[in-house]
């Protein structure tokens, strides 16, 4: 049964590489390959969701919870897993939301910001799945030189989630505010 996972894997990868290399394309290039990335994003993205979904169910059926849960290594794996479906979500909405405006002024910043930081997230993902199978890179050194031990269950002080949650709740308040503002002009 892993064989499905192992195979499976390679979709959100593929598309999520494919999707965060047209959100670049589109944003620092001009011409016909930049209107394409542009215009065809959004699909990739949601192809890169449905693939990711069924990656992850399928680790969560090959695997017992319990016993990916035990170690480290797996733990750390289904962490950065979920991350990097957070980060594409994210993407997806607002590609989706934002429509033809998408690329537009500051929004173009935001989408290489989340899309550079879901790359170095999945490929961090695919580099644990690689340990697991005793598959090792030189990408962990890297991530060595930052402080983590892919080895080791990633640990933030609470006082850096809390400061995450706060910096949510100003950008969405920022948001709402500049909604607001749009709509009274
Ligand atoms: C989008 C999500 C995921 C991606 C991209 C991903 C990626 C990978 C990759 C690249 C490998 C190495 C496979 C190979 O070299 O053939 C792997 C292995 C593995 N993954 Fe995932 N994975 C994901 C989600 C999960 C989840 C949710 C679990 C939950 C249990 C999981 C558990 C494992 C385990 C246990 C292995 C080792 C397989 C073995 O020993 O045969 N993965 N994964």
């Amino acid at each position: 049964m892993s064989g499905i996972h192992h195979m499976l894997v390679h979709f959100p990868l593929g598309f999520w590489t494919l999707a965060s290399l047209m959100i670049l394309v589109g944003s620092f290039s001009n011409g016909r390959l930049a209107e394409i990335s542009r215009e065809a994003v959004l699909p990739v993205l949601v192809l890169s969701l449905l693939a990711a979904a069924i990656t992850i169910a399928s680790g969560f059926l090959v695997w017992p919870v319990e016993a990916a849960l035990s170690s480290p290594l797996a733990r750390n794996h289904i962490l950065t897993a979920l991350w990097s479906l957070g980060v594409f979500v994210m993407l997806t909405i607002l590609v989706w939301r934002a429509g033809s405006n998408a690329f537009d002024g500051v929004r173009r910043l935001v989408l290489v910001v989340l899309a550079l930081t879901g790359m170095s997230i999945f490929a961090t993902t695919g580099t644990i799945g690689g340990h697991l199978v005793g598959a090792t890179t030189e990408f962990s050194e890297v991530l060595k030189l930052f402080g983590w031990d892919v080895y080791n269950t990633f640990y933030v002080p609470i006082w850096v989630v809390a400061l995450l949650v706060l910096i949510g709740l100003m950008c969405a308040v920022a948001g709402l505010l500049s909604r607001r503002s749009n709509s009274t002009t």
